[in-house]
């Protein structure tokens, strides 16, 4: 078999208020490449996924070397695990003809994943917002910019969900609510000056932020520098500020903010959306 190679973009999840809804790709990426043949799969990661494809695509599973190159910090909230997923499943996809539709590659890493919002903007591209069953895309434009912070620490997503509360109190759901709304609302109409202040949550970065020295004053900071606003990406410990404007200066004052706290000074990229999911090289 020609070796295939795949590239898919870094994806944030949740914007702030919307857990397991809201996501966008960002225009850092992996690149997988489906090497030889082999005996068996080096990683039981790799394997999960490439048995759901022999699975659903109903063929006869065979291993195969995996190499996975680029940018995206790996356990850092920016969706490495589905570029991994993805990967994997899309380059074998290819090999054997293409036999699923890339609607069904989306439910069968969302299904490896858990949860959607990183697993739909990989597949697709731009801003999605939606659910396991349906979603919705919108293209985002180039300006709106995407401040990323990215700690020098991994956090696990499993371990990132075991600490969230079994229940939240009634008005702060609804804050939830509305803010999922407003934001999805911006970025539908690319009226993105509504996104400020649209970021505040309840759900679960209150509980997460204790984990990462800085962050809750790294995100106040960037709105004190006129961010549209700023939220953990994912699980974290990544961090990212929205903003139309001041992308280096807010970068800056957010990285200052984790390294007062003892933290060596976290990478900052300034990405912006990448409005194509996954392609082949
Ligand atoms: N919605 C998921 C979570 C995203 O917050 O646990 C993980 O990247």
């Amino acid at each position: 078999m020609k070796s295939v190679k795949i590239q898919v973009p870094a994806t944030t999840a949740n914007l702030g208020p919307g857990f397991d809804a809201l996501g966008v790709a960002l225009n850092l990426y992996n690149v997988i490449e489906l090497g030889e043949e082999t005996s068996e799969w080096e990683d039981p990661f790799f394997a999960n996924a490439a048995q759901l494809f022999f699975q659903t695509a109903k063929k006869d599973p065979q291993a195969y070397n995996i190499k996975i190159t680029g940018d995206v910090p790996p356990s850092r909230g920016l969706g490495s695990s589905v570029t991994v997923r993805l990967g994997i499943i899309a380059a074998l996809n290819e090999s054997y003809g293409k036999p699923l539709e890339n609607e069904v590659l989306f439910q069968l890493v969302t299904e490896l994943e858990g949860h959607p919002d990183n697993a739909a903007p990989a597949c697709f591209g731009g801003f999605v917002a939606g659910s396991p069953k349906h979603h919705h895309r919108f293209p985002v434009t180039t300006d709106l910019k995407f401040v990323t912070i990215i700690p020098n620490f991994n956090l696990q997503t499993t371990d990132a969900r075991k600490i969230l509360p079994e229940t939240i109190p009634f008005k702060d759901s609804v804050q939830n609510i509305q803010n999922t709304a407003l934001i999805t609302a911006a970025f539908a109409s690319q009226e993105y000056k509504t996104l400020d202040g649209a970021f505040e949550d309840r759900l679960h970065q209150p509980f997460r932020l204790e984990m990462i020295p800085g962050a809750e004053s790294a995100l106040k900071v960037a709105q004190d520098k006129e961010a549209l606003g700023a939220f953990l990406s994912g699980a974290g410990p990544s961090l990212i500020a929205l903003t139309l404007k001041n992308e280096e200066a807010i970068g800056e004052a957010m990285a200052v903010e984790l390294a007062k706290q003892g933290l060596h000074t976290p990478a900052v990229k300034i990405l912006q959306a990448c409005n194509d999911g996954w392609k082949r090289l």
